[in-house]
């Protein structure tokens, strides 16, 4: 095989079996700032979770990538008094990680 295949060929490889390992990342990255953000004192996750608000489970496929994001990063339309809280502080990926995670398709 030619050097050039060969790399094409690894680099293949290598994004197969990295690819899943990725998704299990961000989902493990979800949970936890699900965790540290309290999501779950208002929304219920896996059956667990607060009443307060709907299921994570609920969301997905209702909702389009820009609508979960307006829910989160919301400073002035809604706060607090059973709504939602703003969760502009955090970051743009860790907001992008729990969007993804709303959305994400069994
Ligand atoms: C204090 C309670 C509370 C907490 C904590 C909370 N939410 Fe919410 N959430 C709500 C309520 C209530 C609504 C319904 C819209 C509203 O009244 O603001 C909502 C709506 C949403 C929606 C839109 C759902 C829809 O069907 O339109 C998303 C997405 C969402 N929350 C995600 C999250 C995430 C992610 C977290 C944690 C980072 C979180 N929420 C933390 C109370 C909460």
């Amino acid at each position: 095989m030619p050097p050039k295949l060969l790399i094409i060929a690894i680099a293949i490889i290598l994004n197969a079996t990295t690819a899943p390992f990725a998704y299990a990342d961000s989902q493990t990255e979800a949970r936890k700032l699900i965790n540290s953000q309290g999501c779950m004192a208002c929304h219920t996750l896996d059956g667990n979770g607060g009443v307060i608000a709907g299921s994570f489970e609920a969301m997905r496929d209702k909702l389009t990538r820009a609508q979960i994001r307006s829910q989160l990063v919301n400073p002035e339309r809604k706060h607090s008094n059973g709504k939602i809280p703003d969760f502009s502080h955090l970051s743009e990926t860790e907001i992008d990680v729990l969007v993804n995670f709303i959305q994400a398709k069994p």
